[in-house]
Formats: structure tokens, sequence, C-alpha cells
């Protein structure tokens, strides 16, 4: 209940009065984590496809194959603004996330695999668009796919 309630009184502007500044710090951390959590499982859910396209579990259809890579292309830049301070492994807010506190301490490398997927998957968009060869797509899908593993490994705790 009070999780649905109090975006609601943050959102009237009445945080100030009504929600100490911890309990509103608390709150964005809350809807951080949901939100980044949300994202990537969206992102995954249109990566699956393309994943199951490459390695031959289903049939290599070109349409649906641009369809997913422009989905996903879109979807890359989204989480990645939720990973806010105090939202980490370990620091105080109670909720289960896999985000380990490493991305803290090198902020850069983590953002810098961050724009290394909306430019790789940006690229496989452009080349589905293009018309390009099937195990063209597939390389370039091995680069999206790489640099959601190399991040996992560095950053998530799994
Ligand atoms: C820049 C780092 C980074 C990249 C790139 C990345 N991830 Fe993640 N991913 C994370 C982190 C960190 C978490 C843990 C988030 C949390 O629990 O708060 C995560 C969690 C997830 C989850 C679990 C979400 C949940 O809580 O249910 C999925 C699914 C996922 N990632 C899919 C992907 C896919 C697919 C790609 C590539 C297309 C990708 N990720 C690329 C860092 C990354």
């Amino acid at each position: 209940m009070t999780v649905t309630f109090r975006p609601l009184l943050a959102s009237l502007g009445l945080s100030a009065a009504l929600l100490a500044s911890a309990s509103a710090q608390a709150l964005e951390v809350d809807k951080a984590i949901e939100y980044r959590q949300d994202a990537l499982r969206v992102m995954a859910f249109q990566t699956g496809p393309l994943g199951d396209m490459v390695q031959g579990d289903i049939d290599y259809d070109a349409e649906a194959f641009a369809l997913r890579a422009n989905n996903l292309a879109s979807l890359a830049h989204l989480p990645w603004e939720a990973f806010v301070e105090g939202s980490l492994q370990g620091d105080d807010h109670g909720i289960e996330t896999d985000a380990m506190a490493a991305i803290a301490d090198d902020m850069d490398d983590f953002n810098a695999r961050a724009e290394t997927l909306v430019e790789e998957t940006a690229t496989l968009a452009q080349m589905a668009n293009d018309g390009e060869e099937f195990n063209a797509l597939r390389r370039q899908m091995g680069s999206v796919v790489n640099t959601c593993r190399g991040c996992h490994d560095n950053y998530r705790d799994n």
C-alpha cells in the first residue's frame, strides 16, 4: 500500500512537508531499481528471438529480425539513468538487486559499456534495415551479446 501511495504524494508536491528527506530518497531508489530491472527485462524479451534466429533455434525471418533489432536499439539507452547513487548492492535500501557495488567504483567503465551497447544495437538495426545478409547479421548479433555478457560478468551478481 505505502509503495503505491507514496509516489502520488510526491508527485503532488507534498514530499517536503510530509516525507522526511530520508524516505523521499528511499522512494527514488525504489523506483529506480524497479524501473531499470523492468527496462532490462523488456530489452531481454526483444533480444531473445534475435538470439534464437542466429543460433538456428527458430527460422530466420528478415522482417522479424529487423523489427526486433530496431526495438532493441530503441530500448538500449533506457536502463542506465536508473543506476543512481545509493541503489547498488550494499547500499542501505533493502531492495533486491543484482547490481554490484563495483559499479560505483568504476562508473566510467560501466557507462562506457552501456554506450557500447547503444552503438552495437544501432549498428545491428542499421544492418538489418539495409538488408545485409544473415552471416553478417549473425556476427553483429555476437557483438551485441558479448556486450551484454561483458557487463554482466563485471557488474551483475549472478
Ligand atoms: C552496462 C552494463 C550492462 C549491459 C551492457 C547489459 N546489462 Fe543486463 N544487467 C546489468 C546489471 C547491473 C543488472 C542488475 C540490475 C539490478 O538487479 O538492479 C542487469 C540485469 C539484467 C537482467 C535481469 C533483470 C531483472 O531484474 O529481472 C536482464 C534480463 C538483463 N540484464 C538482460 C540484458 C541484456 C539482454 C543485455 C544486452 C542486450 C544486457 N542486459 C546488457 C548490466 C548490464
